[in-house]
């Protein structure tokens, strides 16, 4: 599949450099120089490459939203039409002192996402893994038992598409349902990403999602 990136931080530096490893053509864009995302696109060592955010969404099967709430806007209005796209999104909705979400409860951020592109078709994923476990999760994917990683939307073809790049990045993806269920995600993503920078002194955090049946 074509991948565009919107944000090649922690996360989309991560998952795009993963998802050109496993064989899609990544285009990285969006980060602050245009020579980070080159060194991102030559490190890959896939068929990966840097470009603008147009560049990214344009022929793209899938775009990934990695950026951080307060530069929404901005990003969107660089990657121009999004028409029919597949936008799957790992950014929450925090404040701009990372301690918050801004949008909880009666929404989420994905729902909110979903309102600001009504003509793409949106699958919310990625968002309750840390980055820093991605790597190791994608190196050890030949194994058998591979974590679970819950994602939501109201498209199917789109869900599907995800479906595929989860399980490229080696974990198990799980149907959470509809997009409102990223209701829920979001406010469990914001308490490990607490959990885990809580630094040495803090809990060891592991956690599994199980799957009910009848
Ligand atoms: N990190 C995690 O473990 C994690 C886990 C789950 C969900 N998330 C969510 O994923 C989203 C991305 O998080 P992240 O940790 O990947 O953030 P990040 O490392 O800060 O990456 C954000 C990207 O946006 C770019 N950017 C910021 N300001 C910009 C500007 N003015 N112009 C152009 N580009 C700009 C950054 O550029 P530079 O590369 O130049 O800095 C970077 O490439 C957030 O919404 C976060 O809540 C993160």
């Amino acid at each position: 599949m074509r991948v565009g990136i919107l944000g090649s931080g922690l996360m989309g530096g991560k998952l795009g450099t993963i998802f050109a490893r496993a064989g899609h053509e990544v285009v990285f864009s969006y980060a602050r120089s245009k020579e980070k995302l080159n060194k991102l696109a030559r490190d890959a060592k896939g068929k990966a490459r840097a470009g603008t955010p147009r560049e990214a969404a344009q022929d793209a099967d899938a775009l990934l939203l990695a950026v951080h709430w307060s530069r929404l806007d901005d990003v969107l209005k660089q990657a121009g039409d999004l028409s029919g796209k597949v936008f799957i999104t790992c950014s929450l909705p925090m404040n701009v002192g990372d301690t918050e979400l801004v949008v909880a409860h009666t929404s989420s951020g994905a729902e909110e996402l979903a309102k600001r592109i009504p003509k793409a078709r949106v699958v919310c994923a990625f968002n309750t893994v840390p980055s820093e476990v991605l790597f190791d999760v994608f190196d050890a994917k030949r194994k058998k038992t591979r974590p679970s990683l819950v994602y939501c939307g109201d498209d199917q073809s789109a869900k599907d598409v995800a479906v595929q790049l989860i399980r490229d990045a080696g974990f198990t993806p799980v149907d959470g349902g509809p997009l409102r269920i990223a209701r829920y995600t979001e406010p469990f993503a914001l308490l490990v990403a607490q959990l885990a920078y809580e630094g040495e002194d803090g809990p060891e955090l592991a956690y599994r999602f199980e799957r009910f049946r009848g």
